[in-house]
């Protein structure tokens, strides 16, 4: 069965063939973050017209690459949510319009179960049951994964996300946007031990996090000090680190609550490489096991969505009904 995934959540179009025994067979990507950086974030608007340009050529792109024809799709799935309301309307109405000419079945998936799911692309593969952690621009979480739609949100922040705390204290110390790799780049010519920042909730004795204290922390220290080249790079190293304390600490305190062995690093800041080395040294040492998902998959890609969208199919889901609606907030 071959699934055509079409992921359009935010400033990322991401299109991908996925068949089922066989694997991935193409993918492509385009990302906004030159049109966005200017403003300095993410414009709802000029993404959604973004989405609007790419998603056809792209698709073209992956059926060639893959020397598919379209009557060789079985299925389609699009980001159903959450994200920006009208990036999603994009890709689910080229899902929908090309399905219902095609005469196929579409899913919609969650964005965030493709991120938790998008370590099983790679070898080796975490198996069931294992302990996520979720680290977006939008979302921290931990969560127990028994099966294909079968999670259990463990713990979760009460405030801002880590990839929002990467990408605010960049912002304060006068980087571009996305902030968080622009930082972590920063923080290697960073030395340790200079700033102290807070681990916020670190011992709270749930599995919850909260990093909107840590920007205000950084804004103190930005404000405090002479901001020479390599004072910025202590403090992003003082940053980073702060953020990968508390994550390491959580994550680890969630396998020995549920008592599992695997823990799967999934998200946009699972692309940190001081986390990786953090988590793998961390929980290596107590006999577990971290599985991350490949960096290009790590942020926002349509192969993420077009694996969910194969694992739900062949479980009978899907429909040919072509109605659709987009959840902009949506948990999992
Ligand atoms: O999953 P993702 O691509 O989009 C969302 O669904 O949010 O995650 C984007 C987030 C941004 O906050 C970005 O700054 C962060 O992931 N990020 C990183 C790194 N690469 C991306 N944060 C820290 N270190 C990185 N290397
Ligand atoms: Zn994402």
């Amino acid at each position: 069965m071959i699934t055509l995934g079409i992921e359009s959540s935010c400033d990322e179009t991401g299109i991908a063939l996925y068949q089922t025994g066989r694997g991935l067979l193409a993918h492509a990507l385009h990302t906004q973050i030159a049109m966005h950086s200017e403003y300095g974030g993410v414009v709802p608007e000029l993404a959604s017209r973004d989405h609007v340009q790419r998603a056809i050529p792209l698709i073209r792109q992956v059926m060639q690459d893959a020397n598919l024809t379209f009557e060789q799709l079985d299925a389609i799935a699009y980001t159903q949510g959450p994200g920006l309301g009208g990036a999603l309307l994009v890709g689910a109405s080229v899902a929908n319009s090309l399905a219902f000419a095609l005469d196929i079945p579409t899913i919609g998936i969650h964005h965030l179960e493709g991120h938790l799911l998008s370590p099983l692309l790679s070898d080796p593969a975490p198996e069931f049951p294992f302990v996520a952690l979720l680290v977006s621009g939008g979302h921290t979480q931990l969560m127990r994964v028994d099966g294909v739609g079968r999670y259990e949100l463990l713990g979760e922040t009460v405030d801002d996300a880590a990839g929002e705390a990467f990408d605010k204290s960049a912002k304060l110390l006068g980087l571009g946007y996305p902030g968080g790799p622009a930082l972590a780049k920063l923080a290697t010519s960073g030395r340790p031990g200079l700033y102290k920042l807070p681990r916020p909730m670190l011992h709270s004795g749930n599995l919850d996090f909260s990093f909107s204290g840590l920007k205000t922390a950084v804004l103190t220290l930005v404000r405090q000090n002479e901001l020479d080249e390599q004072t910025r790079a202590d403090i992003a190293y003082a940053t980073q680190e702060a953020i990968i304390d508390v994550l390491a600490h959580k994550a680890r305190a969630a396998l020995v609550k549920t008592g599992l062995s695997q823990l799967v690093v999934a998200g946009g800041v699972g692309a940190n490489q001081m986390l990786r080395q953090r988590l793998s040294e961390d929980i290596g040492r107590r006999g577990g096991c971290v599985f991350y998902p490949d960096l290009e998959f790590c942020t926002d890609n349509g192969a993420m969505i077009a694996f969910a969208g194969a694992l739900r199919l062949s479980e009978g889901q899907g429909t040919k009904d072509y109605r659709f609606n987009v959840k902009p907030r949506w948990n999992l």
